[in-house]
């Protein structure tokens, strides 16, 4: 049978996607719904369909146009609007979770009062608030140690840290009026002082088969300083953990992984298919969940992806069979390094238009193009975070070295954090862990 595949999405992590895909000996033809036109996918997809990759109308009916029998949602707002369900209606299978499952990212209150009606642990001392009605004393209880979580998707934008992005009580009503104002919701929880890390794990509802654990940057400068990002890199080590943890930590995500697909499965009666990506904290508590996301983790899914041993296409067509107990999911035992390069200016004011040139990077694989469109064969920033780059090695220290030897070759209006897989800035973060355990 020959496999008609839609991709929604067209970011760096749409693109490995896509590449992985490409790699399988299966019989397949590759369509991408894409809001730009990313060279790395146009280079491998049969057709590049550009529009608005969040209306699902436009989704579904070239899905049934191509005669898809295969979705692939990349981002988290189509699955937010139901995709998945459209998709199944026409009889095509996604992998992505249905609107109702996807609320463990799409509803921080719904994924938090899940861990609690389940007896999920991790789960922080947390209040959800409709209404400033009894907000004041929530912060008083908190003191100066609180989370403020906009109920919704808002693009890594919604979530504000007490001492990182409040500083007083005065802020947090201000954030909290703001969001009742325009007829929202949102959660106050407990601040967990650590490392965070994330793990992803393939589920098709029943069995999940989990990936390497990895570290992401979220902030845009040297240091862990600067504004909150998509994310400015990620790294794991050759035995698919981080420095900073130890067996117990991995486990305790990987089963808190699964109880969640089970408690979703015993909510709705129906199978997570797809992605789930856990956000943990590893504490002087042990290990706590700070979020989680339906889908593959940009820029993790680069270094997974890159790790992955097995045809991704055959792991996919399991999970959408319900038997991926059977397959054998493997990554390759190396450390892995993913550094972007984003505009000057990102993510507040982030230059737009100019090109971008990589030709002296000879080996173009290592390549994942995010927010860039090609234009009469130039590559042309799109705003956001613009490419990244990808290597394996024995060790963290000697991936990030050829991740950064490649990264300063290219060349344009761009920057990237060079700390990122440092030696320096790992034995800090495992200095630090030894102090709060
Ligand atoms: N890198 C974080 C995310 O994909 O949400």
């Amino acid at each position: 049978m020959e496999y008609r595949i839609l991709i929604v999405g067209s970011g760096a992590r749409e693109h490995a996607i896509a590449r992985s895909i490409n790699k399988t000996q299966i019989d397949h033809q590759l369509f991408c719904i894409a809001s730009n036109k990313n060279p790395g996918i146009i280079n491998i997809c049969d057709e590049l369909i550009l529009g608005d990759i969040e209306n699902v109308d436009f989704i579904v009916k070239n899905a049934i146009q191509k005669k898809c029998n295969l979705a692939i949602i990349g981002p988290e707002n189509p699955l937010s609007k139901g995709v998945v369900n459209r998709l199944k209606e026409n009889n095509i299978p996604s992998i992505g979770p249905t609107k109702d499952l996807a609320q463990i990212e799409t509803s921080k209150s719904f994924a938090r009062d899940l861990m609690k009606e389940y007896n999920i642990d991790g789960l922080p001392i947390y209040q959800s608030f409709t209404s400033m009605n009894g907000v004041k004393e929530c912060l008083a209880n908190h003191g100066e140690n609180y989370v403020l979580k906009y109920d919704g998707l808002a693009g890594g934008k919604g979530v504000k840290v007490s001492g990182e992005h409040i500083f007083n009580h005065e802020e947090a009503l201000d954030y909290c009026q703001g969001i009742i104002s325009s007829n929202g919701k949102f959660v106050i929880e407990e601040k967990f002082i650590g490392e965070e890390f994330s793990l992803m794990s393939f589920s098709d509802g029943k069995t999940l088969k989990h990936m390497p654990v990895i570290q992401d940057h979220k902030r845009a400068y040297e240091g862990d300083e600067g504004p909150n990002t998509g994310g400015m890199g990620t790294y794991s080590d050759k035995d698919h953990s981080l420095p900073f943890l130890n067996k117990e930590d991995v486990n305790k995500a990987k089963e808190t992984n699964e109880k969640i697909v089970r408690a979703l499965y015993k909510k709705f009666g129906e199978r997570y298919i797809g992605v789930l990506y856990g956000g943990f904290m590893v504490t002087e508590d042990g290990v706590k969940v700070i979020e989680y996301n339906a889908r593959f983790g940009d820029p993790e899914a680069m270094n997974v992806l890159t790790l992955l041993e097995t045809d991704l296409l055959t792991i996919f067509k399991s999970m959408v069979s319900g038997d991926l107990d059977s397959a054998d999911v493997k990554f390759r035992n190396q450390a892995t390094v993913c550094k972007y390069a984003v505009p000057i200016g990102y993510p507040t004011n982030p230059a737009k238009g100019s090109s971008v040139d990589v030709s002296m990077i000879a080996d173009d694989e290592v390549i994942s193009y995010g927010s860039v469109n090609t234009q009469n064969d130039k590559i042309i920033l799109a705003g956001s975070r613009a490419l990244c780059i990808t290597e394996l090695g024995d060790t963290i220290a000697e991936a990030e070295l050829v991740v950064e030897e490649k990264i300063s070759k290219v060349k344009g209006s761009l920057f990237h954090r060079t700390d990122i897989g440092k030696i320096e800035l790992i034995n800090k973060k495992i200095e630090r862990m030894n102090k709060i355990r």
